[in-house]
């Protein structure tokens, strides 16, 4: 593997975490080079039986976690919330991990706890039509101090000076939130710096110059594994902006991100959901209404990982897929969660967008037409399999229907599927 990054191809939540803690039995090391605790990776294998419902939700700890060989990396890409780590690392070890494996870059920036207030009060005051639907994870304001460069990260904590650039930069984000926002109930400074003092203690241990240590391994031949959060069409810059997250998502972060050149990136893989899910508004060709949403809801338990709101549910987009492809030029897929499609009898796929007005056609194939607010899908139908795959261990043994689906997504990416997982556990993929 050397070095292979894993990355989500259409609005998050297709399964990277499992597929990352699937590849993670054989890295020596695991990054993830993006995002903050918006995300929510979910895993399912032998060491998450005595975790609430079975699984490890994991939010900002590496999927490569379970493997005790392996050394976890918060990358330099990513936003740090201390009290989400501090956390998360405690839940684990609840559950029986050791989590002695971890480490944080000094230059991953933190999520401050003015951040988190300022992502609620901007929501808020955002018109109907203009809400993000953010996680309320901070994330916009986290990401933009640290393009206005006054962010905090985490090598900060280690210096003298912390304490006075947190109570002054507390004075300009109360400033901001009273005046702007009108938002009064702030806690006071010396009680949110004593709270996050708390948890800062807990993880101070960890921050490490993580760059040496992976460059260590990336000259010493060892493999390892980026591992990225939200997904292509979340991408600040080719996602369907506004309507997407504050970092970059594609496999050029993943280089970004962990600091490891772009040519010393051997894999690139995609991970693509056998349908489409996205968590908030924004462009959704394919979206679904009434019964047939809520029952891909359901049989897919299509709930979010981070805040458990509904997923809205809908086919799979072929244009926005292959555009996905031509952004990272992925080497595999993986495609997750074909087991869904099982009880159907025939089913819809995108291919193109209706009355397309740029175009003048009544079916553009333009994934840039996909991109849009307003843009519906043209639909072609597919012959379901109709039968229950999630014991299929091989490729061959799949039947002919769910392989022509899966062959179908190939050719609109033009690369190979070496992963098709067949259920949420680690054990139930077919790997090619
Ligand atoms: P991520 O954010 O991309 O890591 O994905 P999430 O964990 O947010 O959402 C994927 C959900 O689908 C999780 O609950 C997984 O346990 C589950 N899952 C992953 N792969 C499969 C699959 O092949 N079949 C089924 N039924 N569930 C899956
Ligand atoms: P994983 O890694 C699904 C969505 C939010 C919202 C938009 C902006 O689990 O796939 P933000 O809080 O980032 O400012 O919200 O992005 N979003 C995700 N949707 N999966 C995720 O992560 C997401 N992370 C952010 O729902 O629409
Ligand atoms: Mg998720």
């Amino acid at each position: 593997m050397p070095v292979t990054a894993v990355i989500g191809t259409q609005w998050g939540d297709e399964g990277k975490g499992k597929i990352v803690d699937l590849l993670a039995q054989d890295a020596d090391m695991v990054i993830r080079f993006n995002g903050g605790n918006n995300a929510g990776h979910t895993i399912e294998n032998e060491h998450t039986k005595d975790m609430p419902e079975g699984v490890a939700k994991l939010h900002i700890v590496p999927a490569g976690v379970f493997n005790s060989k392996t050394l976890n990396v918060i990358g330099a890409g990513t936003a740090v919330h201390i009290p989400t780590l501090a956390r998360e690392i405690s839940e684990l070890r609840s559950g029986g991990l050791s989590v002695d494996n971890l480490i944080i870059s000094k230059k991953a920036h933190l999520v401050m706890p003015w951040h988190v207030l300022l992502d609620e009060a901007e929501e808020l005051k955002r018109s109907p039509r203009n809400k993000i639907g953010t996680t309320k994870r901070g994330m916009g304001p986290v990401f933009s101090a640290k393009h206005a460069r006054k962010g905090f990260r985490a090598g900060d904590l280690l210096k003298a000076d912390f304490r006075d650039r947190f109570f002054d930069q507390y004075n300009e984000y109360e400033l901001m939130l009273q005046i702007l926002y009108r938002h009064w109930d702030i806690p006071n400074p010396s009680s949110m710096y004593r709270e996050f003092m708390e948890y800062a203690e807990q993880i101070r241990g960890l921050i490490h110059n993580a760059e040496n240590e992976i460059d260590a391994y990336l000259n010493g031949g060892s493999n390892i594994l980026l591992e990225g959060a939200q997904a292509v069409l979340l991408d600040i810059d080719h996602g369907t902006y506004p309507f997407c997250t504050s970092s970059a998502c594609t496999i050029a972060a993943a280089s970004q991100g962990s600091g490891i050149p772009a040519n010393r990136i051997d894999e690139r893989i995609g991970v693509v959901k056998a349908y489409s899910t996205r968590v908030g508004p924004g462009a959704f060709p394919t979206r679904l209404e009434g019964a047939m949403d809520n029952k891909l809801r359901e049989w897919g338990r299509e709930y979010g990982a981070t805040t458990g709101r509904p997923r809205a549910c809908g086919w799979l987009d072929l244009p926005l897929l292959s555009y996905a492809n031509r952004l990272n030029d992925f080497t595999s897929i993986a495609v997750t969660k074909i087991d869904i499609l099982d009880n159907l009898q025939q089913f819809y796929v995108g291919v193109g967008y209706k009355n397309c007005s740029e175009h003048e056609q009544v079916v553009c194939e333009d994934a840039s037409c996909g991109l849009e607010e307003d843009s519906q899908a043209a639909l072609r139908l597919v012959d379901g399999w109709n039968s229950d795959i999630t014991g299929v261990t091989k490729y061959s043994r799949l039947p002919k229907k769910a392989r022509a689906y899966v062959r179908s997504i190939e050719d609109a990416m033009s690369t190979k599927a070496r992963f098709i997982s067949v259920g949420p556990h680690r054990d139930q993929t077919i790997v090619r």
